[in-house]
């Protein structure tokens, strides 16, 4: 949500800050801008409304020479997308620029007060406050920047990861954060400043992740400085970048959500490699091998997560009532941590998140740390915040997602609650060794059965060409379908923006089939389980109100292939891994529909990739 780049050096700053951007631009691109500092200490800000390459139309006439820069893309949080609200702002002296990804929440009353000084704003932003109010310090206090930063910063409410640009100072970068990530890359008498390590792995492997509550100073010839928001100097914890550049890349795929829904086979390989062994009898899993104690005698588990993650955190009550016998919740974190949540120290909170930097679980994660429950974090970004502040947890190891559509964390994450929910139910006696192998075994050929499905690719086009008409969706399953119904119809919003709906298949018929005619295609998710009886009656429930159904069914299925108009046939799988292969060709079908549609799939309108404000 927002994405900060920023450079001081002697390569070209501006090349770097553009493609840094780009790199970024997951996070969003309603609008962008760059500010440079000359080797001579001036000042030039640009701005443009949209994408990156709005951005570059607009400067290729204008002075890019600088020793110092700092740049920003937009997701609007205060004001509209617009010229006026892109980052950088200005200082009202234009002594300062100023970048920031979070919200400042007193922004008002600071706003009110800075006025009351004499302050004009330009912009209906919470950022150009906070410059305006580090100038205002500045001149009052008589101090340098790096005083005035830590001073404002001990007046906001917040979150914020920021960087400065200070006039005639061309060789230094100010930057902070606060609940907002940014990461550090040092080179050679240069530093690289960003909100992931995404448009710094070409050039260094050496970062430091700003924890919340530091202030980092980087100047061109001199060490990195860290300092505390009580000015006292912060240890530098160099780490090593796990990243390559071909992962950023589309590698000859049209969009990053298509490479990442075929990348399935490998990513999941990835995920339980060196964690499902002995030919799938013993499930290993260090966060819950290093606690066992408290996944022992925990008398419940509470789920926390958002949107798809939060899809696999449903699926994760059902695995873990299923394996390990233990009461589940699960809760929007968003709220969790509005609704009283009652805690008891022998709970245990999994925070499911693939940035890791998701506001409100990350928030859920602190309100369940202060009520003393075990947390456990399930991520895919390494060094993000959410690994950082839990308990301990798993990583999913799916590699960076980039397509705003999460498709391969989802099944990443649904792995990592398979997996955990078999490893504890293993240590609480509740599943059998012969169990465990059973279940093992086949998850060993997962990847080579989502190879196969893949295969269903090109049916899947054709028959998304069917269906693009549409204006209305349901999705419908039962048991481990129905979240996978929930999922399969999210993907389908927010990339093609048709409307659907997830529902568990028997709860249509108080309610939702009154929905159903000829215009509103229904997708049935009906492998072979226990309650596939169940659903061919809601499959004829829906036939017989002329509605037409796409069904997702188990190889050699011959009931619901006779009723539903249109079918695609997957691997059978034992009935809790029924999701890791159902979901892929809902995947598909979104993807294509929205290609039919002519949608942006890998930037859909109004979102980003990583939510960082509440
Ligand atoms: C949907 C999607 C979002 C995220 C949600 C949580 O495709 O990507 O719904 O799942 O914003 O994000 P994370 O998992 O990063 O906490």
């Amino acid at each position: 949500m927002c994405g900060i780049v920023g450079y001081v050096g002697d390569r070209n700053v501006y090349d770097i800050l553009i493609k840094g951007l780009h790199r970024l631009e997951y996070r969003g691109y309603d609008s962008a801008g760059v500010a440079l500092e000359t080797p001579e200490g001036k000042l030039n800000i640009y701005k443009a409304r949209g994408k990156v390459s709005n951005l570059e139309d607009f400067c290729k006439d204008k002075d890019l020479h600088a020793s110092a820069g700092i740049a920003h893309t937009r997701w609007a949080t205060h004001g509209e997308p617009s010229d006026n609200n892109a980052h950088p702002h200005y200082s009202q002296d234009g002594r300062l620029a100023l970048v920031h990804n979070g919200t400042i929440e007193n922004y008002k009353v600071l706003k009110d007060a800075l006025i009351e000084h004499g302050c004009e704003f330009k912009s209906e932003t919470d950022t150009e406050v906070l410059v305006q109010l580090i100038e205002y310090i500045k001149i009052t206090n008589k101090c340098s920047l790096i005083d005035a930063v830590r001073e404002a910063l001990n007046q906001v409410q917040g979150a914020y990861a920021i960087a400065v640009l200070e006039k005639d100072h061309p060789h230094e970068i100010i930057a902070a954060r606060k609940s907002s990530p940014l990461v550090i890359g040092i080179g050679k008498d240069e530093f690289f400043l960003a909100s992931d390590a995404t448009p710094i792995v070409e050039y260094t492997k050496e970062v430091v992740y700003v924890k919340d509550g530091e202030i980092a100073v980087m100047r061109k010839g001199e060490g990195l400085k860290l300092l505390t928001l009580d000015n006292v100097e912060a240890q530098i914890d160099v780490a090593e970048l796990q990243l390559s550049i071909s992962q950023l890349e589309k590698g000859g795929y049209p969009h990053f959500m298509l490479k990442e829904i075929f990348q399935q086979p490998e990513t999941l390989l990835d995920c339980i490699r060196g964690r499902v062994v002995d030919g799938g009898k013993t499930i290993k899993l260090n966060g819950v091998e290093d606690n066992q104690e408290v996944f022992k005698n925990a008398r419940r588990i509470i789920i926390v997560a958002c949107g798809t993650s939060w899809h696999a955190g449903l699926l994760g009550k059902y695995l873990i009532q299923e394996m390990c016998n233990i009461p589940v919740e699960v809760e929007y974190a968003s709220e969790f941590r509005y609704n009283h949540p009652v805690l008891f120290d022998d709970d245990i909170v999994i925070a499911i998140s693939q940035s890791g930097e998701t506001a409100d679980t990350l928030e859920a994660i602190k309100i369940a740390k202060r009520h003393g429950a075990f947390v456990y974090g399930i991520s895919n970004v390494v060094g993000s915040s959410i690994p950082r502040e839990t308990d301990s947890g798993t990583y999913i190891h799916v590699g960076p997602e980039i397509g705003v559509a999460s498709t391969k964390a989802f099944t990443g994450q649904v792995m990592v609650l398979t997996m955990l929910a078999m490893c504890v139910g293993r240590l609480r006696g509740v599943l059998s060794e012969e169990k465990v192998e059973e279940i093992g075994k086949c998850i060993l050929e997962v990847p080579e059965l989502v190879k196969k499905v893949l295969e269903l690719n090109k049916d899947i086009e054709r028959l998304s060409a069917i269906y693009t008409y549409a204006k209305n969706f349901l999705y419908l399953g039962r048991g481990y379908s129905y979240p996978t119904a929930l999922e399969g119809a999210l993907k389908l919003k927010e990339i093609s923006y048709i409307h659907a709906e997830g529902y568990p298949a028997a709860e249509m018929k108080h309610g939702p089939i009154a929905l159903i005619d000829a215009e509103m295609p229904s997708v049935i998710i009906a492998p072979y389980d226990h309650l596939y009886e169940k659903i061919v009656n809601n499959v004829q429930q829906v036939k017989a109100r002329g509605g037409s159904i796409i069904a997702i069914v188990s190889e050699g299925d011959n009931e619901i292939s006779k009723i539903a108009d249109h079918v695609l046939e997957v691997p059978r799988v034992p009935e809790c891994l029924t999701p890791l292969i159902t979901s892929i060709p809902l995947q598909l079908l979104s993807y294509y529909i929205a290609i039919n549609k002519g949608k942006d799939v890998d930037m859909p309108r109004n979102l980003a990739k990583s939510v960082t404000v509440e």
